[in-house]
């Protein structure tokens, strides 16, 4: 039977191998929670009354903070909710999900950005923070009221899904921007030179005969886009970077000292435009995945923290949305659930330990957007994900918690699980959930029921 640690109450999680890269702590040790934050790590800690959870030959991590989803609220709750994206977010590890403003109404207004945090409060398990758009409706034309976004409780800027094309608005939401100090977050694709592409333009495009976007529509964007933030001093962060010339980029501005960050997704670090192959709509996504050249060009920017974070780019589509030809699918892919799993390829494949590969799914993205988070130091939030990353198991989209099916893992072999995720000492995700994937190992590894 299931038992839940009472509201401010005392738990410990004994003998996993804690990876806080806050503290470069990688090692096996226990960890003491009360009160909804970590008072102590320690060997062997001695903690009368609380409650235990096995954690032996499981990796004791903070959680995941995911700074790019689309959580489709308000409007689009066909696609997603609160509920459901917060659902999905625990069982992926994700503790904190910032969310972003393309929604219906656009996230555009103060009372848009209160109405997410209010049904977010209620309806979510896991933390929220909307994103809000940088620009009116997201036309690119007129800045939306930044100040009172951010009293509102925006996070940072985005017109995610659109670019700015007009240099002298970026210009100015990023001089804006500086008034409040959070991040312009940046879809970089010239929409010129992008035109209809719904693939990356190469070989296989030319073989599917689908129309191609380059990858100099980002890689000038993000020139443009760092330009703008050298001479403005604003902090851009740009989004699922896609391409080696934006990498590079990016490299040079860090290096030249301009304040820019940058993420990449699951998808663009593991598939390349091969996966279209097939025409399974759920590999179109904006960007789109590129050829391998591309692919081992963002590994080595993660690796070498060039690329600070990774970002799932959540974005869930109904399944009649995507049963469509390929050009006139919406782009996007749903991942807060796989994500762990399929950057733990990562780490068997030696691009990243797993120290770092916990850097950038949870202490690096809490950096970029200035939240508490990412660190399992004490007194610190005990949001803990404890994870098995030899557990094999098949996903199925249909048992999976978001309310979209469209991912190209679906029905896949993947290996690393989430156990539990405790957001403020409390169990958000595992201990009930065990029937939702086929697991083969079901009751070798799983933290003891207790
Ligand atoms: O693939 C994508 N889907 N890229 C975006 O930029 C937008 C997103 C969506 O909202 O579906």
């Amino acid at each position: 039977m299931t038992r839940r640690p009472t509201e401010g109450g005392r738990l410990v999680i004994r003998g996993g191998r804690i990876l806080d890269p806050s503290q470069e702590r990688d090692g096996v040790f226990d960890c003491l929670i009360e009160n909804g934050r970590i008072t102590a790590i320690g060997a062997k800690l001695a903690a009368d009354g609380a409650e235990v959870f096995d954690a032996a030959g499981q990796w004791v991590v903070p959680g995941f903070v995911d700074l790019h989803a689309h959580l489709r609220v308000p409007g689009q709750e066909y696609k997603e909710d609160l509920a459901s994206g917060g659902a999905a977010a625990v069982a992926g590890g994700f503790t904190q999900v910032a969310c972003m403003a393309n929604t219906d109404p656009v996230n555009d207004d103060p009372s848009v950005t209160q109405y997410i945090l209010d049904r977010a409060a209620k309806e979510s398990l896991a933390r929220i923070h909307p994103i809000a758009a940088a620009t009116r409706g997201l036309a690119g034309q007129v800045m939306t009221e930044m100040v009172a976004l951010r009293r509102a409780g925006a996070v940072a800027f985005s017109d995610d899904g659109a670019t700015i094309m007009d240099a002298g608005v970026m210009r100015r939401v990023l001089e804006y921007s500086t008034l409040v100090d959070v991040p312009v977050i940046v879809h970089a694709e010239d929409c010129n030179l992008r035109g209809h592409g719904v693939v990356h333009e190469g070989a296989v495009a030319t073989r599917l005969g689908l129309p191609g976007n380059p990858a100099a529509a980002e890689e000038i964007m993000v020139a443009r886009d760092i330009r703008l933030a050298e001479w403005t001093g604003a902090h851009l962060h740009v989004a699922h970077v896609s391409t080696a010339g934006a990498v590079e980029s990016i490299r040079r501005a860090r290096e030249a000292g301009v304040r820019v960050t940058a993420e990449v997704t699951p998808h663009h670090l593991t598939l390349t435009d091969a996966a279209t192959m097939t025409f399974d709509t759920s590999t179109r996504v904006a960007p789109p995945l590129r050829s391998a050249r591309h692919v081992e060009a963002l590994r080595r920017g993660l690796a070498e923290g060039v690329i600070d974070a990774i970002a799932t780019d959540h974005a869930p589509h109904a399944t009649y949305e995507k049963e469509v030809e390929f050009t006139e699918a919406p782009p996007g892919m749903i991942g807060l659930e796989t994500a762990l799993a399929v950057c733990l390829q990562l780490v068997r494949e030696g691009v990243l330990s797993p120290l770092e590969l916990v850097r950038r799914l949870s202490t690096n993205p809490a950096r970029v957007l200035g939240l508490e988070g990412g660190s399992l130091a004490v007194g610190a939030e005990a949001d803990i994900v404890l994870v098995d990353p030899e557990r094999i198991w098949t996903y199925d989209p249909g048992r999976g918690h978001s309310k979209s099916r469209n991912s190209p893992w679906a029905d896949q072999r993947l290996t690393g699980r989430v156990v539990a995720t405790f957001v403020a000492g409390r169990i958000a995700y595992g201990f009930e959930h065990k029937d939702e994937h086929k697991d083969e190992h079901k009751d070798e590894r799983g933290v003891p029921n207790r």
